[in-house]
């Protein structure tokens, strides 16, 4: 008996190993996301405006169903205030100079305090540079090795987490800048880079987050419910401050964040005014991409976690990123009254970049394309470019919906960054950009 089982275990190994590549494809980056966007199914709820003044009539309606639905109230009117700023001398030699600064959302007892650091090019026009606020997965000890900035256990950074070999499998995976800022290429652009950890603000963790959301409590006693709000909360946060400072230009602050923070790029953009222009980067479900799609993530998995094959480990779920009301439409999708094209739209004329990988299908660069095409309209009422591409793999950096679409999977690598870089020299390009091109800012 025990005899005939050994003799059939490298079938059994080798079934389970291919009901494990087959049931996971998609969330292992072994697939290739669609190019055919006609055969899919139209964007529901149909967009209806004829205008962009009835359009915008229904914006803050049309906010508020986002909030019921999915992601929680914006808690508008909690508190921030400002620490004291400090300068990390010499961490950018002759290119610039690197600050930090406490950022605390609420008072008492559940208030958070996050730090900005803030990289400025040694070039320093009148008016100031335009910005880009980034908010990461890891520390701002990862963003800028090397630099001694304030790790999240308060004490300065010793050292780059990203550093050894969990490192080296991190970047091979998830591509180079997925957690160092190349801060060289923003400042060859003019651009200045600010950078948060969002977990030092509200922790990526579904035990530890609802309370401390409940604890950041604004205007009429509304605190957020989903961790995206609190963490676009934060972005809107450190704009604020960036738009006080006179070596920025206000005009000019975007906002950039890879997969969930891209998902939380996007709330910042629509419901703080302030921020210009928004690059959203392989932000997936919850992000860009339909929630009514059935080729990537899913409602179930992402509220609720699954598992890579029945007899596969467990994945988590990410149920704090929403409010609970979200969880509730799986199943019943088409009974959710709102989907993405419709946030994407509330962001028109505002320039938007949604990056994608092709063999990303879990983030859904297929469906991102169609959101795209559906919120294209009220880009175009409202006088803007909008999607101004023939097609998924004809990235048009001067559209207002910029959509990219490069080879390979989930990351952060130096194709992306060109892509952002060529679509902030098309929407913030101008004198003071213009004339920081081609060499490093602090030659000038
Ligand atoms: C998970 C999650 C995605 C998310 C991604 C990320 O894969 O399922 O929704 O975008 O993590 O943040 O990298």
């Amino acid at each position: 008996m025990l005899w005939s089982i050994l003799k059939r275990a490298p079938l059994i190994i080798g079934l389970g190993l291919l009901a494990f590549i087959m049931s996971s494809c998609t969330m292992l980056g072994l697939n290739y996301a669609s190019l055919e966007t006609d055969n899919k199914p139209e964007a529901m709820p149909q967009i209806q405006a004829a205008s962009f003044e009835d359009w915008a009539a229904g914006r803050a309606e049309l906010k508020e169903a986002f909030e019921t639905h999915i992601y929680g109230p914006w808690p508008s009117g909690l508190a921030v205030s400002f620490g004291e700023t400090r300068r990390v001398d010499g961490a950018l030699g002759a290119l610039g100079v690197l600050e930090e600064t406490p950022i605390t959302l609420g008072t008492g007892e559940g208030a958070r305090t996050f730090h900005l650091a803030v990289a400025y090019p040694a070039f320093a026009p009148a008016g100031g540079v335009p910005v880009v606020i980034g908010q990461t997965f890891s520390s701002n000890c990862s963003a800028f090795p090397a630099a001694a900035l304030t790790s999240p256990g308060g004490t300065l950074c010793d050292g780059d987490p990203m550093g050894g070999a969990i490192g080296v499998v991190g970047r091979y995976i998830f591509g180079e800048y997925i957690a160092e800022v190349p801060v060289e290429q923003y400042f060859r652009q003019g651009v200045a880079y600010a950078t948060f950890y969002a977990s030092e603000l509200v922790p990526d963790s579904a035990s530890v987050a609802p309370d401390i959301l409940a604890g950041l409590t604004g205007e009429d006693g509304i605190a957020p419910t989903g961790a995206l709000m609190a963490w676009a909360y934060g972005f809107s946060a450190a704009a604020d401050f960036l738009e006080k400072d006179d070596r920025i230009d206000p005009d000019r602050v975007a906002v950039f964040g890879h997969s969930r923070h891209g998902k939380a790029a996007l709330l910042a953009g629509v419901w703080d005014e302030g921020i210009t222009a928004i690059i959203s980067h392989q932000s997936g479900y919850g992000g860009a991409a339909s929630s009514r799609s059935t080729a990537g993530e899913g409602i179930r998995r992402m509220t609720n976690g699954g598992r890579l094959t029945p007899i596969g480990p467990a994945m988590p779920g990410y149920p704090h990123w929403f409010d609970p009301a979200y969880a509730s439409y799986a199943g019943r999708l088409d009974e959710l009254p709102v989907d993405q094209h419709q946030l994407l739209a509330l962001l028109a004329p505002k320039p938007v970049f949604l990056g994608n990988g092709r063999r990303d299908v879990w983030s859904d660069p297929n469906s991102t394309f169609r959101m795209a095409e559906a919120a294209d309209r009220i880009y175009k009422l409202a006088g803007a470019a909008g999607l101004d591409q023939s097609g998924m793999q004809d990235f048009n950096p001067a559209g207002d919906l910029a959509y990219f679409l490069r080879p390979g999977g989930h990351g952060t690598d130096q194709r992306d960054i060109t892509a952002f870089l060529a679509f902030l020299d098309a929407h913030f390009g101008g004198p003071p950009l213009s004339q920081g091109q081609g060499s490093i800012a602090a030659e000038h």
